[in-house]
């Protein structure tokens, strides 16, 4: 089954590069095509993607603990907003729509008035995946909570208040390989060798590569960056927070994901980039294989995103590990209840490994959590909010 829909995926793309003016196609459009395609991609399976029967684990699939806490966080944002009707939140790539129905639960148990003044919004690109999360809320919400489904574009300007948030989003989107050669940086792209996916250098796609790393500092030319220095550039990441920007009026945007600053991330020593294959929980370097059976994902640069929503219009606000976040919102207190003697034995093994995972130095905790913020005023951007003390 796997190896056909490959087959298949595999043939329609070398067709499409057949049929291009150049006879290539950039990485990022290969990239696109794997995760997306409307027929054979990643994301549009019928499968399940994420948690234990899938490829591989996020925050909201190890327990409802990540949703919950969050919830906390969203609370406190509507408070220092003054508690508008309606508060958007806008999550975006919901995936098995799992940090929906926790964050809700959690909400509408605990913060009534504020579940009461929610419009939910989700931007999912998968349409299989958006169907299964309006299945699992009208299931457990039914009509409880208002949820709708849009794409971008239906969205006006300046119309949203309240909190676009991801998690594990910018990481899935297609990326730009990019490699330094003999002085000059060169894009990989993928012809048709006689039936096989071929790389092949050539210039650079897009200006927006090149006024990317002007805008970061980043030389490659210096000595200190090896010959045939790879790594990825995510200009979707930059056009979406232009959108992003553009649609909200008044609020937050809240990423979550894996990545670095932007002199970590180019750092000479990664010279391979950060590329990498989640296939049934185990990862690997090789995007050619499993084509659209896997999920291929890069570390996000979080400069970037500093870097550009300040040029569309977004200040930065915060920028904190995971780890530090959910023990600042009380992921602490729910590592003493183990010890409290009122979970049963059999299960806290389970539960204290969950919570350790959210928290790990070497996985999860080390997530960055970056908060920027649109048309705030001083007080409401200084606010020392919960989930980013120090
Ligand atoms: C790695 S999954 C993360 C899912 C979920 N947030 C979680 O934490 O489990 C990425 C999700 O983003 C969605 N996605 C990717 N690109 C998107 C885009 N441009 N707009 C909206 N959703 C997108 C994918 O379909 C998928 O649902």
């Amino acid at each position: 089954m796997t190896n056909n829909k490959s087959n298949l995926l595999q043939k329609k793309i070398i067709e499409l590069i057949d049929s291009s003016n150049q006879k290539k196609i950039t990485f990022a459009d290969y990239m696109n095509l794997c995760l997306y395609d409307s027929e054979y991609g990643y994301y549009n399976s019928e499968n399940i993607l994420i948690g234990k029967n899938g490829d591989f684990y996020t925050s909201t699939s190890l327990s409802s603990d990540f949703g919950e806490l969050l919830a906390i966080q969203l609370e406190e944002f509507w408070r220092v907003m003054d508690k508008p009707t309606p508060f958007h939140l806008v999550e975006v790539g919901a995936g098995e729509g799992n940090l929906t129905i926790n964050i809700l639960n959690y909400l509408k148990t605990h913060y009534p008035d504020f579940f009461q003044s929610i419009e939910y919004i989700i931007i999912e690109k998968s349409e299989i995946l958006a169907e299964k999360q309006k299945q699992i809320i009208k299931k457990s919400f039914n009509k409880s909570v208002i949820s709708k489904w849009y794409k971008w574009e239906d969205i006006e300007n300046n119309s949203l208040q309240g909190c676009i948030f991801s998690n594990e989003l910018i990481d899935a989107f297609p990326v730009h390989l990019v490699e330094f050669n003999q002085g000059i940086l060169q894009e990989v792209y993928l012809t048709n060798n006689e039936g096989n996916l071929t790389e092949v250098l050539g210039n650079l796609s897009t200006i927006e590569i090149e006024d990317f790393f002007k805008t970061l500092n980043i030389n490659f030319s210096q000595d200190i960056y090896p010959e045939k220095y790879r790594t990825e550039v995510n200009i979707q990441a930059l056009n979406w927070l232009k959108t992003v920007t553009k649609k909200l009026k008044k609020g937050y945007v809240l990423t979550i994901d894996y990545g670095y600053q932007g002199d970590k991330y180019y750092h000479p020593q990664r010279f391979q980039g950060t590329l990498k294959c989640y296939y049934q929980h185990r990862h690997h370097n090789n995007p050619y294989v499993n084509i659209g059976c896997q999920d291929i994902t890069s570390h996000i640069n979080f400069t970037a995103l500093e870097t550009y929503g300040e040029r569309y219009g977004l200040s930065n606000i915060a920028y904190t590990p995971q780890a530090l976040f959910l023990m600042n919102l009380g992921l602490g207190d729910r590592i003493s209840e183990l010890s409290s003697g009122k979970i049963p034995i059999g299960e806290i093994i389970e539960r204290r490994n969950q919570l350790h995972s959210l928290i790990n130095p070497e996985g999860l905790g080390n997530f960055g959590i970056l908060l920027q913020g649109k048309n705030l005023n001083k007080e409401q951007k200084n606010y020392s909010l919960k989930g980013f003390k120090y």
